[in-house]
Protein backbone atom coordinates (compact mmCIF):
# COMPACT_ATOMS: atom_id res chain seq x y z
CA UNK A 1 0.00 0.00 0.00
CA UNK A 2 1.08 3.91 -0.88
CA UNK A 3 1.98 5.95 1.54
CA UNK A 4 -1.63 8.15 1.86
CA UNK A 5 -1.07 11.71 -0.11
CA UNK A 6 -1.92 14.49 2.50
CA UNK A 7 -4.40 16.99 1.20
CA UNK A 8 -5.61 20.22 3.18
CA UNK A 9 -8.50 21.86 2.07
CA UNK A 10 -9.98 24.84 3.40
CA UNK A 11 -13.81 25.99 3.33
CA UNK A 12 -14.41 21.87 3.33
CA UNK A 13 -18.01 22.36 4.35
CA UNK A 14 -18.74 25.30 1.48
CA UNK A 15 -20.89 24.22 -2.02
CA UNK A 16 -17.34 23.75 -3.28
CA UNK A 17 -16.03 21.54 -0.84
CA UNK A 18 -18.98 19.51 -0.64
CA UNK A 19 -18.91 18.47 -4.74
CA UNK A 20 -14.65 17.99 -4.11
CA UNK A 21 -14.34 15.67 -1.30
CA UNK A 22 -15.63 12.89 -2.67
CA UNK A 23 -13.81 12.79 -5.51
CA UNK A 24 -10.68 13.06 -4.10
CA UNK A 25 -11.25 10.37 -1.60
CA UNK A 26 -12.42 8.38 -4.73
CA UNK A 27 -9.53 8.55 -6.71
CA UNK A 28 -10.58 10.89 -9.46
CA UNK A 29 -7.79 13.65 -8.00
CA UNK A 30 -4.83 11.02 -7.31
CA UNK A 31 -5.34 7.82 -9.12
CA UNK A 32 -7.02 4.70 -8.31
CA UNK A 33 -4.27 2.99 -6.74
CA UNK A 34 -3.29 6.13 -4.05
CA UNK A 35 -4.42 6.54 -0.82
CA UNK A 36 -5.49 9.92 0.85
CA UNK A 37 -5.65 11.57 4.30
CA UNK A 38 -7.97 14.67 4.05
CA UNK A 39 -7.19 17.47 6.66
CA UNK A 40 -10.17 19.26 6.91
CA UNK A 41 -10.03 23.04 7.95
CA UNK A 42 -12.93 25.54 8.44
CA UNK A 43 -13.60 28.65 9.69
CA UNK A 44 -14.20 28.90 13.51
CA UNK A 45 -17.65 29.23 13.34
CA UNK A 46 -20.44 26.53 15.06
CA UNK A 47 -22.75 26.81 12.14
CA UNK A 48 -20.06 25.78 9.57
CA UNK A 49 -17.81 22.95 11.84
CA UNK A 50 -21.54 21.50 12.45
CA UNK A 51 -21.82 20.99 8.81
CA UNK A 52 -18.28 19.67 8.45
CA UNK A 53 -19.13 16.90 10.91
CA UNK A 54 -21.94 16.20 8.64
CA UNK A 55 -19.75 16.14 5.77
CA UNK A 56 -17.33 13.74 7.37
CA UNK A 57 -19.83 11.17 8.55
CA UNK A 58 -21.00 10.82 4.46
CA UNK A 59 -17.51 10.72 3.53
CA UNK A 60 -17.32 7.74 6.22
CA UNK A 61 -20.65 6.51 4.64
CA UNK A 62 -19.20 6.23 1.46
CA UNK A 63 -16.88 3.22 2.51
CA UNK A 64 -14.06 4.91 -0.02
CA UNK A 65 -11.39 2.35 0.13
CA UNK A 66 -8.61 4.89 -0.19
CA UNK A 67 -9.72 7.05 1.94
CA UNK A 68 -7.39 6.45 5.27
CA UNK A 69 -8.26 9.11 7.13
CA UNK A 70 -10.46 12.22 7.66
CA UNK A 71 -9.24 15.00 10.29
CA UNK A 72 -11.47 18.24 10.76
CA UNK A 73 -10.56 21.14 12.59
CA UNK A 74 -10.55 24.98 12.80
CA UNK A 75 -6.57 25.21 13.41
CA UNK A 76 -5.14 25.94 9.86
CA UNK A 77 -1.44 25.04 12.34
CA UNK A 78 -3.35 22.07 12.78
CA UNK A 79 -4.92 21.61 9.46
CA UNK A 80 -1.96 22.42 7.22
CA UNK A 81 0.58 20.33 9.32
CA UNK A 82 2.40 17.98 6.92
CA UNK A 83 0.48 18.43 3.85
CA UNK A 84 1.44 17.45 0.78
CA UNK A 85 -1.56 19.08 -1.17
CA UNK A 86 -2.51 22.22 -0.03
CA UNK A 87 -6.34 23.29 -1.85
CA UNK A 88 -7.51 26.83 -0.41
CA UNK A 89 -10.84 27.09 -1.16
CA UNK A 90 -12.11 28.67 1.76
CA UNK A 91 -13.07 32.38 0.98
CA UNK A 92 -16.37 33.96 0.72
CA UNK A 93 -17.86 33.68 -2.86
CA UNK A 94 -19.53 37.00 -4.80
CA UNK A 95 -22.81 37.72 -5.67
CA UNK A 96 -24.96 39.21 -8.20
CA UNK A 97 -23.47 42.07 -9.47
CA UNK A 98 -19.76 42.24 -7.72
CA UNK A 99 -16.89 41.50 -9.67
CA UNK A 100 -14.04 38.85 -8.05
CA UNK A 101 -11.78 41.73 -7.51
CA UNK A 102 -14.71 43.29 -5.14
CA UNK A 103 -13.79 40.03 -2.63
CA UNK A 104 -10.17 41.06 -1.77
CA UNK A 105 -10.94 43.49 0.86
CA UNK A 106 -12.10 40.12 2.87
CA UNK A 107 -10.75 37.39 1.36
CA UNK A 108 -7.35 38.99 0.86
CA UNK A 109 -6.62 38.53 4.59
CA UNK A 110 -7.32 34.93 4.79
CA UNK A 111 -4.73 34.11 2.17
CA UNK A 112 -1.79 36.58 4.52
CA UNK A 113 -2.27 34.05 7.36
CA UNK A 114 -2.41 30.66 5.81
CA UNK A 115 0.32 31.27 3.71
CA UNK A 116 2.56 32.02 6.53
CA UNK A 117 1.01 28.78 8.38
CA UNK A 118 1.21 26.53 4.83
CA UNK A 119 4.78 27.84 4.87
CA UNK A 120 5.78 26.84 8.44
CA UNK A 121 4.32 23.76 8.73
CA UNK A 122 3.12 22.12 5.77
CA UNK A 123 5.55 19.54 4.25
CA UNK A 124 8.52 20.20 2.60
CA UNK A 125 6.93 19.03 -0.52
CA UNK A 126 3.79 21.10 -0.03
CA UNK A 127 2.16 22.44 -3.21
CA UNK A 128 -0.86 24.92 -3.15
CA UNK A 129 -3.61 25.04 -5.45
CA UNK A 130 -6.07 28.58 -4.64
CA UNK A 131 -9.62 28.67 -5.87
CA UNK A 132 -10.67 31.02 -3.40
CA UNK A 133 -11.80 34.51 -5.08
CA UNK A 134 -10.01 36.64 -6.82
CA UNK A 135 -7.55 33.20 -7.05
CA UNK A 136 -4.71 34.83 -8.73
CA UNK A 137 -4.38 37.87 -6.53
CA UNK A 138 -4.88 35.26 -3.16
CA UNK A 139 -2.07 33.19 -4.53
CA UNK A 140 0.21 36.02 -5.17
CA UNK A 141 -0.68 37.24 -1.25
CA UNK A 142 -0.10 33.29 -0.04
CA UNK A 143 2.98 33.10 -1.73
CA UNK A 144 4.27 35.80 -0.94
CA UNK A 145 4.33 35.20 3.22
CA UNK A 146 6.45 31.93 1.96
CA UNK A 147 10.17 31.95 2.94
CA UNK A 148 10.64 28.51 2.88
CA UNK A 149 8.41 27.03 0.09
CA UNK A 150 9.71 28.23 -3.34
CA UNK A 151 7.14 30.69 -5.83
CA UNK A 152 6.47 28.26 -8.20
CA UNK A 153 4.37 25.78 -5.53
CA UNK A 154 2.18 28.11 -4.88
CA UNK A 155 -0.60 27.85 -8.06
CA UNK A 156 -3.70 29.06 -8.57
CA UNK A 157 -6.86 27.76 -10.52
CA UNK A 158 -7.96 28.55 -13.92
CA UNK A 159 -8.82 25.16 -15.48
CA UNK A 160 -12.48 26.17 -15.12
CA UNK A 161 -11.93 28.97 -17.72
CA UNK A 162 -10.21 26.52 -20.01
CA UNK A 163 -12.83 23.49 -19.46
CA UNK A 164 -15.87 25.92 -20.54
CA UNK A 165 -13.00 27.21 -23.11
CA UNK A 166 -13.16 24.30 -24.80
CA UNK A 167 -16.65 22.99 -24.60
CA UNK A 168 -17.67 26.54 -26.29
CA UNK A 169 -15.88 25.83 -29.47
CA UNK A 170 -17.02 22.12 -29.37
CA UNK A 171 -20.43 23.58 -29.42
CA UNK A 172 -20.07 26.30 -32.46
CA UNK A 173 -18.14 23.66 -34.35
CA UNK A 174 -20.28 20.88 -33.84
CA UNK A 175 -17.72 18.16 -32.78
CA UNK A 176 -17.54 16.13 -29.69
CA UNK A 177 -15.17 17.97 -27.05
CA UNK A 178 -12.41 15.63 -27.59
CA UNK A 179 -11.85 16.98 -30.56
CA UNK A 180 -11.20 20.25 -29.44
CA UNK A 181 -7.29 20.41 -27.90
CA UNK A 182 -4.57 23.44 -27.07
CA UNK A 183 -7.06 25.76 -25.80
CA UNK A 184 -5.29 27.78 -23.19
CA UNK A 185 -6.28 30.52 -20.71
CA UNK A 186 -3.76 33.60 -20.07
CA UNK A 187 -3.91 36.04 -17.58
CA UNK A 188 -6.64 36.65 -14.52
CA UNK A 189 -9.80 34.47 -13.58
CA UNK A 190 -11.82 37.29 -14.33
CA UNK A 191 -14.09 38.54 -17.68
CA UNK A 192 -10.35 40.33 -18.62
CA UNK A 193 -8.84 36.65 -19.34
CA UNK A 194 -7.86 35.31 -22.65
CA UNK A 195 -8.88 32.21 -24.17
CA UNK A 196 -6.19 32.07 -26.89
CA UNK A 197 -7.64 30.10 -29.66
CA UNK A 198 -4.71 30.66 -31.84
CA UNK A 199 -2.75 27.29 -31.24
CA UNK A 200 -6.28 25.57 -30.37
CA UNK A 201 -7.16 22.51 -32.75
CA UNK A 202 -10.56 21.17 -33.66
CA UNK A 203 -10.11 18.03 -35.01
CA UNK A 204 -6.19 18.28 -36.42
CA UNK A 205 -7.02 21.35 -38.01
CA UNK A 206 -6.60 25.34 -36.27
CA UNK A 207 -9.57 26.25 -35.02
CA UNK A 208 -10.06 29.22 -36.07
CA UNK A 209 -10.12 27.84 -39.81
CA UNK A 210 -12.62 25.32 -38.72
CA UNK A 211 -15.08 28.32 -37.11
CA UNK A 212 -14.02 30.62 -39.92
CA UNK A 213 -15.50 33.54 -37.96
CA UNK A 214 -12.88 35.64 -36.44
CA UNK A 215 -15.43 38.45 -35.02
CA UNK A 216 -17.14 35.72 -33.06
CA UNK A 217 -13.95 34.39 -31.76
CA UNK A 218 -13.01 37.53 -30.92
CA UNK A 219 -16.61 39.37 -29.45
CA UNK A 220 -18.97 35.87 -28.26
CA UNK A 221 -16.38 33.43 -27.56
CA UNK A 222 -14.05 35.90 -25.04
CA UNK A 223 -16.95 37.09 -23.39
CA UNK A 224 -18.81 33.60 -22.95
CA UNK A 225 -16.16 32.23 -21.59
CA UNK A 226 -14.98 35.65 -19.50
CA UNK A 227 -18.28 36.23 -18.42
CA UNK A 228 -19.37 32.17 -17.63
CA UNK A 229 -18.89 32.92 -13.72
CA UNK A 230 -21.51 35.59 -13.33
CA UNK A 231 -24.00 33.75 -15.91
CA UNK A 232 -24.19 31.17 -13.45
CA UNK A 233 -24.29 33.28 -10.29
CA UNK A 234 -27.69 34.83 -12.30
CA UNK A 235 -28.97 31.39 -13.19
CA UNK A 236 -28.30 29.62 -9.81
CA UNK A 237 -28.33 32.12 -7.30
CA UNK A 238 -24.86 30.68 -6.48
CA UNK A 239 -21.58 30.39 -7.83
CA UNK A 240 -20.26 27.67 -9.53
CA UNK A 241 -19.51 24.85 -7.11
CA UNK A 242 -19.60 21.40 -8.91
CA UNK A 243 -17.80 22.43 -12.25
CA UNK A 244 -15.66 24.19 -10.13
CA UNK A 245 -14.61 21.44 -7.65
CA UNK A 246 -14.10 19.29 -10.99
CA UNK A 247 -11.89 22.07 -12.16
CA UNK A 248 -9.68 20.99 -9.23
CA UNK A 249 -9.58 17.52 -9.77
CA UNK A 250 -8.51 18.58 -13.35
CA UNK A 251 -5.86 21.11 -11.98
CA UNK A 252 -4.20 18.50 -9.77
CA UNK A 253 -4.36 15.52 -11.44
CA UNK A 254 -2.58 16.96 -14.63
CA UNK A 255 -0.24 18.63 -12.33
CA UNK A 256 0.43 15.18 -11.14
CA UNK A 257 0.67 13.80 -14.31
CA UNK A 258 4.06 14.38 -16.35
CA UNK A 259 3.28 15.51 -19.68
CA UNK A 260 -0.05 17.17 -19.38
CA UNK A 261 -0.14 20.12 -21.41
CA UNK A 262 -2.95 22.39 -19.64
CA UNK A 263 -3.67 26.30 -18.20
CA UNK A 264 -2.46 27.28 -14.69
CA UNK A 265 -2.01 30.60 -13.22
CA UNK A 266 1.79 30.60 -12.25
CA UNK A 267 4.08 33.43 -11.27
CA UNK A 268 4.37 34.88 -14.59
CA UNK A 269 8.35 35.93 -14.58
CA UNK A 270 7.52 38.17 -17.41
CA UNK A 271 6.35 35.61 -19.68
CA UNK A 272 4.31 36.78 -22.28
CA UNK A 273 4.85 40.15 -21.50
CA UNK A 274 3.37 39.79 -17.86
CA UNK A 275 4.40 41.64 -15.13
CA UNK A 276 7.30 39.47 -13.49
CA UNK A 277 5.58 39.42 -10.03
CA UNK A 278 1.43 38.60 -11.14
CA UNK A 279 0.20 35.16 -10.89
CA UNK A 280 -1.05 34.94 -14.73
CA UNK A 281 -2.98 31.99 -16.46
CA UNK A 282 -0.45 30.27 -18.87
CA UNK A 283 0.16 27.08 -20.68
CA UNK A 284 2.61 24.55 -18.86
CA UNK A 285 3.58 21.17 -19.02
CA UNK A 286 3.81 18.78 -16.01
CA UNK A 287 7.41 17.76 -16.16
CA UNK A 288 7.28 15.36 -13.13
CA UNK A 289 4.60 14.61 -10.20
CA UNK A 290 3.75 18.18 -8.88
CA UNK A 291 6.46 19.86 -11.47
CA UNK A 292 5.77 22.10 -14.06
CA UNK A 293 7.34 24.11 -17.11
CA UNK A 294 5.73 26.81 -18.84
CA UNK A 295 5.62 26.30 -22.30
CA UNK A 296 6.78 29.46 -24.19
CA UNK A 297 6.61 30.91 -27.64
CA UNK A 298 3.19 30.61 -28.62
CA UNK A 299 3.12 33.78 -31.35
CA UNK A 300 0.21 36.34 -30.17
CA UNK A 301 -1.25 38.17 -32.74
CA UNK A 302 -2.13 42.11 -32.53
CA UNK A 303 -5.15 41.26 -31.01
CA UNK A 304 -3.69 38.71 -28.42
CA UNK A 305 -1.63 41.06 -27.57
CA UNK A 306 -4.01 43.88 -26.72
CA UNK A 307 -5.98 40.94 -24.36
CA UNK A 308 -3.11 39.86 -22.59
CA UNK A 309 -2.43 43.79 -21.64
CA UNK A 310 -5.54 44.40 -20.36
CA UNK A 311 -5.44 41.39 -18.38
CA UNK A 312 -1.87 42.12 -16.85
CA UNK A 313 -3.07 45.39 -16.18
CA UNK A 314 -5.82 44.39 -13.63
CA UNK A 315 -3.71 41.66 -11.71
CA UNK A 316 -1.12 44.53 -11.35
CA UNK A 317 -4.35 47.30 -10.20
CA UNK A 318 -5.29 44.24 -7.57
CA UNK A 319 -2.04 43.75 -6.42
CA UNK A 320 -1.78 47.79 -6.05
CA UNK A 321 -5.04 47.45 -3.97
CA UNK A 322 -3.12 44.44 -1.68
CA UNK A 323 -0.08 46.35 -1.40
CA UNK A 324 -1.77 49.85 -0.90
P1 LIG B 1 -19.08 28.79 0.21
O1 LIG B 1 -19.47 30.07 0.89
O2 LIG B 1 -20.11 27.78 -0.11
O3 LIG B 1 -17.97 28.07 1.07
C1 LIG B 1 -16.86 28.74 1.57
C2 LIG B 1 -16.48 28.03 2.85
O4 LIG B 1 -15.26 28.59 3.28
C3 LIG B 1 -17.50 28.24 3.99
O5 LIG B 1 -17.87 26.97 4.51
C4 LIG B 1 -16.75 29.09 5.00
O6 LIG B 1 -17.11 28.79 6.33
C5 LIG B 1 -15.29 28.68 4.69
N1 LIG B 1 -14.30 29.64 5.13
C6 LIG B 1 -14.37 30.99 5.13
N2 LIG B 1 -13.24 31.51 5.64
C7 LIG B 1 -12.43 30.47 5.93
C8 LIG B 1 -11.13 30.36 6.49
N3 LIG B 1 -10.45 31.44 6.85
N4 LIG B 1 -10.61 29.13 6.67
C9 LIG B 1 -11.30 28.01 6.33
N5 LIG B 1 -12.54 28.05 5.81
C10 LIG B 1 -13.09 29.27 5.62
O7 LIG B 1 -18.26 29.22 -1.10
P2 LIG B 1 -17.88 28.32 -2.37
O8 LIG B 1 -19.00 28.40 -3.35
O9 LIG B 1 -17.41 26.98 -1.91
O10 LIG B 1 -16.69 29.18 -2.99
C11 LIG B 1 -15.47 29.33 -2.31
C12 LIG B 1 -14.57 30.31 -3.05
O11 LIG B 1 -14.22 29.78 -4.33
C13 LIG B 1 -15.21 31.67 -3.34
O12 LIG B 1 -14.26 32.71 -3.15
C14 LIG B 1 -15.60 31.58 -4.81
O13 LIG B 1 -15.71 32.84 -5.42
C15 LIG B 1 -14.41 30.80 -5.32
N6 LIG B 1 -14.56 30.14 -6.64
C16 LIG B 1 -13.49 30.15 -7.46
C17 LIG B 1 -13.55 29.53 -8.70
C18 LIG B 1 -12.37 29.53 -9.63
O14 LIG B 1 -12.52 29.08 -10.78
N7 LIG B 1 -11.20 29.99 -9.22
C19 LIG B 1 -14.75 28.90 -9.09
C20 LIG B 1 -15.83 28.91 -8.23
C21 LIG B 1 -15.73 29.55 -6.99
C1 LIG C 1 -16.61 31.11 -11.52
O1 LIG C 1 -15.88 31.46 -12.45
O2 LIG C 1 -17.64 30.45 -11.69
C2 LIG C 1 -16.22 31.47 -10.10
O3 LIG C 1 -15.05 32.22 -10.07
C3 LIG C 1 -17.32 32.12 -9.34
C4 LIG C 1 -17.53 33.55 -9.77
O4 LIG C 1 -17.57 34.43 -8.89
O5 LIG C 1 -17.68 33.80 -10.96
Amino acid sequence: MKTPIRVAVTGAAGQIGYALLFRIASGAMFGPDQPVSLQLIEAPVEKALKALEGVAMELDDCAFPLLSSIQMTSEPKEGFAGANWCLLIGAKPRGPGMERADLLKDNGQIFIGQGRIIDEVAADDARIAVVGNPANTNCMIAASQAKRLPAERFTAMVRLDQNRAQTQLAKKAGVALTEVKNIFIYGNHSPSMFPAYAQATISGKPAAEVIGDEAWLQGTFCETVGKRGAAIINARGASSAASAANALVDHVHDLMTPGAIHSVAVKSEGRYGFDPNVWAGMPVRTTSPGSYEVIEGHSMDAFAQSKIAATNKELMEERGFVTA
